[in-house]
């Protein structure tokens, strides 16, 4: 669940602010000095809770109003799960039983996906993303159709390299690339109680590598809030895995479900899965980059077995 550290509507556990605020006139038949005495240790109480709590949050690095930490990048999470009312997004599209969302919401592990494998499949992105790259400074690779980055454009690995792929991409390479998405699709269907087989891999699915550098072109303009089931109609679960530190590798980066009254981010942290279901009940956005280099793939899933696509393999 999201921590509630400050601002939460419903006055969480351990909370004594609602006790505090209570007016104590009903007390009012006590003795006016042990009524006093009362007020004044509650008082020093909440006073020294208050500063408690901002010194906590401020330790924590929360400093924006409205803004709640989700994962923190410091945390190893075995599992964080918030649910949220569905949209109606998925009405307009056909749906799957047993597959399209009824239950929705966003979830959080640290423990799906190793930190070694992070960094393995890390350097697989590396290795392909050096051979293009955007001007601007949001740059993809997408194994799967060979689409790569290159200046304002993008051009297709596999069409450019031909056979000749196979020095540069291993059979391990795309081996690595298939587990990890296995791993990370069985989390999925397991957070929101569907069958892993009904999920299929959906496009685009693909590496990004977010620097500070501004935007060239629309393609680099990554920092928008936006849905991804109106913007990919594929979508049923989006899933991203991250492969460098927030505030180690880079600054700024983070990602953050919007709401209204609070935004919730995730702090990326190499091996980190972060997955939701694809409609408006997840709009969101990431943060521009302010330093270092981002990586992540994003790993999208469908019901629609139409529009699945394979798995990366030499032909
Ligand atoms: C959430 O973030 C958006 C965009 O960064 C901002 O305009 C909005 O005020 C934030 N909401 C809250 C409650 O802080
Ligand atoms: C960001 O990446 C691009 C390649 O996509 C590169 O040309 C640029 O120099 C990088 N910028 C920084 C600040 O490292």
């Amino acid at each position: 669940m999201a921590p509630q550290r400050r601002g939460a509507p419903k006055a969480p556990e351990g909370s004594g602010a609602a006790e505090r605020r209570r007016p104590s006139s009903v007390k009012s038949a006590r003795a006016p000095r042990e009524v006093w005495s009362k007020w004044l240790r509650a008082a020093v109480l909440g006073t020294c809770a208050t500063l408690a709590a901002l010194l906590l949050w401020g330790s924590l690095g929360g400093d924006e109003v409205g803004t709640e930490v989700l994962a923190h990048r410091g945390e190893v999470l075995s599992g964080r799960f918030m649910e949220v009312p569905c949209s109606e997004d998925y009405n307009s599209h056909r749906r799957f039983e047993g597959c399209s969302p009824t239950r929705c919401g966003r979830g959080v592990s640290d423990t799906v996906i190793t930190r070694d494998e992070a960094l393995r499949i890390r350097s697989i992105a590396e290795k392909g993303l050096a051979l293009g790259g955007s001007g601007g400074g949001a740059s993809i690779l997408d194994l799967h159709s060979g689409a790569l980055s290159a200046g304002k454009h993008f051009v297709n690995l596999y069409r450019y390299f031909g056979d000749k792929i196979e020095n540069i991409f291993s059979e391990e390479d795309f081996q690595l690339y298939r587990d990890v998405r296995q791993k990370v699709q069985l989390a999925v269907a397991r957070a929101f109680g569907v069958s892993a087989s009904a999920l299929h891999l959906t496009k685009p699915t693909f590496f990004s590598r977010i620097n500070s550098t501004a935007a060239r072109t629309a393609h680099d303009e990554y920092w928008h809030a936006h849905v991804d089931k109106a913007t990919y109609g594929s979508f049923d679960y989006t899933s991203l895995l991250y492969l460098s530190d927030y505030l180690e590798d880079f600054g700024g980066g983070r990602f953050v479900f919007m709401e209204e009254g609070a935004n919730r981010t995730v702090e990326p942290r190499a091996g980190r899965v972060s997955f939701f279901t694809s409609g408006s009940e997840n709009l969101h956005r990431v943060e521009k980059v302010r330093w270092g280099t981002r990586y992540a793939i994003t790993i999208a899933f469908t019901c629609n077995p139409d529009q699945g696509i394979a798995d990366p393999a030499f032909t």
